[in-house]
């Protein structure tokens, strides 16, 4: 791993991968804990090991490295990332500024994120989609600190429509055509690994946050620098722990798995529509 990446770091890595694929996609997937059926629907896959990327990061889960598998999802060629990497696991944030910036240098121009997500709002409930509307980022997380990259993006930028207005529109159209209930809520960034304290909850309840994760903030933040429209899609595995306890993650996969399937069509309706 490399503390300090250089753009030429980012390009390398970009350059094997667009070497192996000749096509060029502008739509990427990262997908969430359990929502992996996804990749039934992908035709004529190209698979590239995130371990034999030069510059990319090493995954800490042994069992499944990672991969980027190219194909076509609706007659689209798009790009997806069949795990992705969290702070509890060790890195740095600006590492988890990678996936992204190579995804630029590879010319996306969607990024579609799924996550599977703690429910807080009382309405919300294991199994429900949510779309993700904005977030709240009080771990202090910040993926693009350090040397600004300036053919990445401006040192400063504005994240008021992080979660792209347009895209969630869109997806919320196709929702209801499909007879698909899409909840809309706040994500609250937690840096884990452990789960959060009742008080912990009350506390992000107050503040707005409708769910609780520990993923896809440092992608979308990388993604608003660099200028990728993002579109992020919850699923509600559990309770938050005040209304549960014992809450140890036993459940996350299994809830996550059992509404991939809808998740999956409703995914497979907006890339035809992009
Ligand atoms: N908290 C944090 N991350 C999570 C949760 C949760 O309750 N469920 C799935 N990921």
């Amino acid at each position: 791993m490399i503390a300090e990446k250089k753009f030429e770091h980012y390009q390398e890595s970009a350059d094997f991968i667009l070497d192996k694929i000749k096509i060029k996609p502008e739509i990427a997937i990262i997908l969430g804990t359990g929502l992996e059926t996804l990749l039934d629907e992908i035709e004529d896959k190209i698979e590239i090991e995130y371990k034999d990327v030069p510059n990319f990061l090493i995954s800490t889960v042994k069992s499944n490295g990672g991969k980027f598998i190219f194909g076509r999802l609706s007659g689209k060629y798009i790009i997806c990332m069949t795990k992705r990497f969290h702070y509890y696991e060790g890195y740095e944030y600006s590492e988890l500024a990678t996936p992204v910036y190579v995804l630029k240098l590879l010319r996306i121009k969607t990024l579609i994120l799924t996550n599977a997500s703690g429910a807080i709002n009382y309405n919300f409930h294991p199994g429900d989609i949510c779309l993700i509307t904005d977030h709240i980022n009080f771990a202090g997380v910040s993926p693009t600190r350090g040397n600004n990259i300036n053919e990445f993006g401006e040192r400063f930028y504005p994240i008021d429509n992080l979660y792209d207005e347009n895209l969630r529109k869109l997806t919320q159209n196709l929702a209801l055509e499909m007879g698909i209930e899409l909840k809309e809520g706040v994500y609250f960034f937690t840096v884990g690994p452990f789960f959060e304290s009742p008080s912990e909850i009350r506390a992000i309840r107050l503040l707005g946050g409708d769910l609780v994760g520990m993923s896809t903030i440092t992608e979308t933040l990388t993604a608003a620098h660099c200028d990728i429209k993002v579109l992020a899609i919850s699923v509600a595995t559990n309770y938050s722990s005040d209304r549960i306890k014992n809450m140890d993650g036993s459940e996350v996969e299994e809830v996550a798995k059992d509404v991939s399937p809808k998740l999956k069509s409703l995914i497979v309706k907006v890339v035809e529509e992009l």
